[in-house]
């Protein structure tokens, strides 16, 4: 007989759900153009229309899941809608078969080594090494001083996760490599996944040859740190934990838990070493960066918004510089970065890839079947947030907030694979938020007009603002 899985759970069994196919496709391009032309608007159109929307990529269907009440039964089974299709099979030339991209048999061993260095008290410890960055960076800054915000936050995510997670200390050089490198390889990604019939990628064209390039250099400065790190830990006598993501991804294994590893040997072999730390500096650098990019934009755009943020930082901080203590004070602050989250998610769009033949929303999908899920897309659904374009940080007051719907904000995901590193990316927001802002005034230029980038992840494009100092609170603006 048939193994059909189901996944229907206590929240959507027994519901009538709309199944329908998505208007537009076009013959034998399916949706590909309208994905690469305009995937944000497309993708918010869609929850009106159904809750599970079949679109085709090419000649392939694949299926986008409207409901949060789907979208969770999806993330709750990973087993069954296992990390996969076009988003996934793109990007893992770049990150391999790293915690991000790695299968449901692989990721649970992957996700107990990974994890410990994500726990709270662990990214606590870190904040000291993230505020001397965002410090050094916002006392670089001189009145009138004009920057690419999008750039400078970039900048200071690459440096504050190579500095806590590996102890490296990158040069400025590596930073405007690791900046250009991503912006080469995520850009590629995302033209090769929505390249109608998977030929783009195989023309000797120069943005291939680009792709190449990047990846190889990426690749490179990520065998150099692992090699100073382990030339510093042979140094050192050996045995070298230094409390850091790396020390516990090349400590000797116990548990001879490894692909290939013995007893008493590196719990990864090389490449898969390489693979984790190349996925967690590019995963701990872009979502990051662009969150904050956003955040500076909306506030810089919304000045009652801005204002009384400065009001909540003036009063908690009262001149004195930001501290990892000070966060669950900061409570207007927090709702910002939701709102901010909410509204441009750097995440805003992931595929799976079934297993088995399953049933979802009553429709019987076959094995090797393409579900994709949109954060944008639910997050801009009117029916679980009124006026859903509009920059509304009391939307998160707690009376407010009980009306949205579990599973309606997922900026970063859920079930097992949801992000590892939400804690520190937060933390680390809301640190460079509460410092700049201490500060600064971050004010756009005028007749720059700021447009959401949708590529492998949701970025501002170019972002440049000047920096002003602020009154009372700008008592050591300028450093
Ligand atoms: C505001 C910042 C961030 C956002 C919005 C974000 C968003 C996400 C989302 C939506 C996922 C799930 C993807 C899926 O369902 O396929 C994810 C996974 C992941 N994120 Fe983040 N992320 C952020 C920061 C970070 C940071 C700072 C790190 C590491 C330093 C990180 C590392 C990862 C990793 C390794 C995964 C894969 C987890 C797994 O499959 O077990 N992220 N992230």
């Amino acid at each position: 007989m048939e193994d059909v899985r189901s996944t229907e759970n206590a929240r959507s069994a027994g519901r009538a759900w709309r199944s329908v196919p998505a208007p537009g496709a076009l013959p034998l391009l399916g949706h590909a153009l309208t994905l690469r032309r305009r995937p944000l608007e497309f993708l918010a159109s869609l929850p009106a229309r159904g809750d599970l929307v079949e679109v085709r990529l090419g000649p392939r269907p694949a299926y986008v899941v409207c409901h949060p009440d789907l979208v969770h039964a999806v993330l709750a089974d990973p087993r069954t809608y296992d990390k996969g299709g076009p988003l996934f099979d793109k990007v893992r030339p770049l990150l391999g078969n790293g915690l991000g991209t790695s299968g449901w048999a692989a990721h649970r061993r992957q996700r107990r080594l990974v994890g410990p260095a994500f726990h709270r008290a662990r990214v606590d410890g870190y904040a000291a090494g993230m505020l001397q960055e965002i410090e050094a960076l916002a006392g670089s800054w001189r009145p009138g001083h004009v920057l690419d915000v999008g750039v400078a936050m970039q900048a200071l995510t690459a440096r504050a996760t190579a500095r806590t997670l590996f102890s490296a200390d990158i040069t400025e050089r590596d930073v405007a490599d690791i900046q250009h490198c991503l912006a080469v390889l995520f850009g590629g990604v995302y033209r090769r996944m929505t390249a109608p019939l998977g030929l783009w990628e195989k023309l000797p064209t120069p943005a291939n040859r680009r792709f190449r390039l990047a990846l190889a250099r990426l690749r490179e400065l990520i065998d150099r740190i692992v090699d100073d790190y382990a030339r510093a830990g042979r140094a050192g006598g050996g045995r070298d934990d230094r409390g850091d993501l790396l020390s516990a991804l090349m400590a000797p294994s116990d548990e001879g838990a490894g692909e290939g590893a013995d007893e008493g040997v590196s719990v990864l072999s090389a490449d898969e070493l390489r693979d984790q730390v190349m996925t967690l500096l590019v995963a701990g650098t872009e979502p990051t960066g662009h969150a904050m990019a956003w955040a500076f934009h909306l506030l810089g755009t919304h000045p009652e918004v801005e204002g009384r943020l400065h009001e909540e930082l003036d009063t908690v901080l009262a001149g004195r510089p930001a501290g990892v203590t000070d966060l669950p004070r900061l409570a207007y602050t927090r709702r910002v970065l939701t709102e901010v989250l909410r509204l441009y998610p750097p995440g805003w769009m992931f595929t799976r890839t079934t297993t088995a033949a399953t049933e979802l929303a009553g429709r019987r999908l076959a094995p090797g079947t393409t579900v994709l899920y949109s954060p944008y897309a639910l997050h801009r659904d009117p029916r679980h947030f009124p006026r859903p374009d509009s920059f509304d940080p009391d939307r998160w007051l707690p009376h407010r907030a009980k009306d949205v719907p579990r599973g309606a904000l997922l900026p970063f995901g859920a079930g097992t694979r949801r992000c590892v590193g939400e804690h520190f990316g937060t933390t680390e927001a809301m640190l460079t938020i509460a410092t700049v802002g201490a500060r600064w005034r971050l004010r756009p230029v005028p007749g720059r007009a700021v447009r959401p980038r949708p590529e492998t992840t949701l970025g501002t494009g170019p972002l440049p603002m000047r920096a002003e100092p602020r009154g009372a609170g700008a008592r050591s603006a300028g450093g």
